[in-house]
């Protein structure tokens, strides 16, 4: 049920979700700093109902089962995967549209999706499938490299390794208040240098990346010098993947596509989930993957301005 939102003259979706560990928490603060939407209420284990939430969400209702909740216009799966496809049948038998990130890569995801699939089309509700980090948005970027690179390679490189000595020679180039170098190797077997760098204000970071490179211990190695706010918060992230596509030999001319994340998977992932839930009203029953919603219709309301910010 999609109702007007008084305060905005939009409408608004009323959202639940099940499941409040990393990412539920981290739906939750991203529902409710949402003007579109309403955390309809949380649902939780039995035995975790009666456990004080953080003091921001004391207004929500928390429950032990998502039929005490009437009006939902979807539902946020944040369980463990094992009890995905049960908190499903729980919400789709119900009439209410699921979104959930299940962890899941290749046939076993395409088994999911068909059995999640297979109780939409019964219950007549749509449901959103493998919408987070990975599978989510990577698997995005991901299929956008290959189309547009149809001959190459792709290289996926997890958790960027630190490289303390040439950390520490970033460090020591003037005007660098904290500095964080890591390493990976390219497609083409090369060395690469991510360097991310703190500066003491009003240093220009095109003098420090120069300086950087010209070092001899970079001298050789292809060096890209980014610079961040904190360091120490890039380090706590913990988190990062360098995406490569480059193409192949004897394909048409020499494409190379570069990304490059630190991240926190569970803040990634409640983003997506969020975002697939205000495509919901717009889908057919059945369930379907990320990359069969269309990107315009993850904005929501926003759709418009969106557009003619992005295309
Ligand atoms: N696609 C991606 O990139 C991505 C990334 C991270 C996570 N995920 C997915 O997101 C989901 C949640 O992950 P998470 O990291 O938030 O997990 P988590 O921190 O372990 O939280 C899971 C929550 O589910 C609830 N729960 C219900 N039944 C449970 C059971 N039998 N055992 C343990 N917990 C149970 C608990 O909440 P209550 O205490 O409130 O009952 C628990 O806090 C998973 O399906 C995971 O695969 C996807």
């Amino acid at each position: 049920m999609v109702k007007q939102n008084s305060r905005h003259g939009e409408k608004e979706l009323r959202l639940g979700i099940v499941g409040f560990g990393r990412v539920g928490r981290a739906c939750a603060d991203v529902v409710l700093e949402a003007k579109d939407l309403t955390v309809a209420a949380i649902v939780r284990r039995l035995d975790r109902v009666a456990q004080p939430l953080p003091e921001v969400f004391s207004q929500v209702p928390v429950v032990s089962h998502t039929a005490q909740v009437p009006g939902m216009d979807g539902v946020l799966l944040c369980v463990p995967t094992a009890q995905v496809f049960e908190a499903a049948h729980d919400c789709l038998q119900h009439g209410v549209p699921v979104v959930e990130s299940s962890i899941l890569h290749g046939e076993a995801f395409q088994a999911h999706r068909e059995a999640i699939d297979r109780l939409a089309v019964r219950f007549k509700v749509p449901a959103i499938v493998g919408a987070g980090w990975d599978p989510g948005a990577l698997s995005l970027f991901r299929s956008l490299f290959g189309l547009l690179v149809p001959e190459g390679e792709l290289e996926t490189t997890h958790r960027v390794a630190a490289s303390l000595h040439h950390t520490a020679m970033a460090r020591q180039v003037t005007g660098v208040k904290e500095a964080l170098c890591t390493e990976q190797v390219a497609a083409g077997g090369t060395k690469q240098r991510y360097v991310y760098v703190e500066v003491e204000p009003g240093v220009d970071v095109a003098h420090v990346a120069a300086a950087i490179r010209a070092d001899p211990l970079f001298l050789n190695e292809e060096t890209l010098v980014f610079p961040v706010d904190s360091v120490a918060a890039l380090e706590q992230e913990g988190r990062g993947v360098v995406l490569e596509r480059r193409s192949g030999p004897g394909s048409k001319g020499h494409q190379r596509l570069l990304f490059e994340a630190r991240f926190d998977d569970a803040m990634m992932t409640a983003r997506l989930m969020v975002a697939a839930a205000r495509a919901l009203p717009g889908l057919s029953p059945g369930a379907h993957a990320l990359v069969d919603v269309p990107l315009g219709a993850l904005w929501g309301e926003q759709a418009y301005d969106a557009e003619r910010a992005w295309l």
